[in-house]
């Protein structure tokens, strides 16, 4: 990847993706299910340019979404409409009808009172709505407290108990065909046992459901595949997908799996340019055209990203520095307190592993347009998001001419 080159021909601040990485990790999941039917569905929100989506459509993969403007981004970008599925704790009824509508695999329902939405809104249709039930396993999945889901005090999902409840409601419901189970418990796992144990606990599920003539067709076990930032041991595909598979004895499941950041997490660079540099008392600073609202994770979950400072200088001497955005917050830094050379002003600045919640956290804050995004497939470029312009910006706002 020559990220000198493109940040010369797009310039700075850029998303580079590399489609063959997608490929190949959505290619290794997929082989490690191998033993059984299985959909991966990835989960849009991690990266949802159309043209990555459109990507992993030509692979077969199905989409997880959160909002009917992901299942619509879906459906454009030509995933199966049979692999769509729409989760989500709180979905409007707008949302709900739109996705009975347009036929979708399952909507994930994650409360009762959802429930009776979804019943009320189909009877309205005169359809029958596909669903499944999030269940919250209550298992810790030992990672960022942010991206933890599956314990109980987290608002995701319903009980086992519930849960029973819900699907003993949905097949006496002419207007309900309880097709699914799902769960999720948190995102950048690194620990294979919190999901062989979560997904044990809802094969007995699916088991007692079976007794009473409840016949679960979709397993779906979330997303979460950790992938390495820095130095973490990852859990590998294949022992994932055995440690899941191990809890499945004796049920004829389809296995749906979700993963977001595991298929395009370490795919992904943001590239920025040093501005200047400063010292304020003891402390350097290198700032960036780059900031909190292009990469929020730094500055929101005290991310680790590994970066690279490409130094123009001769023999730069390296010493500590922050690297720094242009936002007015103190919170706006991609790292602190790493060794980086002496750098010219437009020296490249590559901030590693960007693929996965990068630019779709990306905001306008500051009145900063959004980053132009950029794939990279068999040894050529192009790309896939313009910048935004300032025009872009105030497209919305009305009312304001005087
Ligand atoms: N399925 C469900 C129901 C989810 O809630 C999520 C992520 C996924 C699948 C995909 O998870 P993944 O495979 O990417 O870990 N913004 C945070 C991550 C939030 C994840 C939210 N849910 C971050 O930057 O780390």
């Amino acid at each position: 990847m020559n990220f000198k080159e493109l940040s010369k021909k797009y310039g700075t601040p850029l998303y580079v993706y590399d489609f063959e990485h997608f490929e190949n990790q959505y290619n290794e999941l997929k082989k490690a299910f191998k033993a059984r039917k299985s959909i991966i569905s990835y989960a849009i929100k991690a990266n949802s340019n159309l043209s990555v989506v459109k990507k992993f459509a030509s692979l077969g993969s199905g989409a997880d979404c959160v909002s009917i403007g992901e299942v619509k981004r879906a459906l454009l970008a030509g995933i199966d409409k049979y692999k769509i599925i729409f989760s989500g704790v709180g979905k409007r009824d707008d949302e709900i009808q739109e996705a009975l509508e347009k036929d979708i695999l399952m909507i994930n329902v994650e409360s009762e009172a959802e429930l009776k939405r979804v019943d009320e809104i189909a009877k309205n249709l005169g359809k029958v709505a596909r669903i499944s039930i999030r269940v919250n396993p209550n298992i810790d999945p030992k990672t960022h407290p942010y991206i933890s889901t599956g314990l109980s005090e987290n608002k995701f999902g319903v009980d086992i108990e519930t849960a029973k409840k819900m699907y003993i409601y949905a097949k006496k419901s002419q207007n309900l065909n309880p097709v699914g189970i799902h769960f999720h418990i948190g995102s950048q796992l690194t620990e294979l046992e919190p999901i062989r144990e979560a997904s044990a606990i809802v094969a007995d599920l699916v088991r007692s459901l079976k007794a009473i003539n409840i016949d679960i067709k979709f397993f779906d076990v979330g997303g979460g595949l950790g992938i390495k930032y820095k130095d973490e041991e990852t859990i590998k595909p294949y022992d994932y997908a055995q440690a899941i598979l191990s809890t499945l004895s004796g049920l004829d499941v389809t296995i749906v799996c979700e993963p977001g950041r595991f298929l395009v997490g370490n795919g992904g660079w943001f590239l920025t340019k040093v501005l200047y540099e400063k010292v304020n008392g003891d402390k350097r600073f290198v700032i960036v055209d780059g900031a909190m609202n292009d990469l929020i994770r730094p500055s929101l979950y005290n991310a680790y990203h590994k970066i690279e400072v490409l130094s123009s200088k001769e023999n730069p001497k390296v010493s500590k520095a922050n690297i720094v955005g242009p936002v007015c917050e103190s919170g706006d830094f991609f790292a602190k307190e790493i060794e980086v050379p002496e750098t010219n002003p437009g020296d490249l600045v590559v901030i590693h592993s960007a693929g996965a919640y990068g630019f779709t956290m990306a905001s306008n804050y500051n009145t900063r347009p959004r980053p132009a995004e950029v794939a990279v497939e068999d040894n050529k470029d192009r790309l896939i998001r313009r910048r935004e312009t300032f025009e872009d910006l105030i497209a919305c706002e009305i009312d304001y001419m005087v």
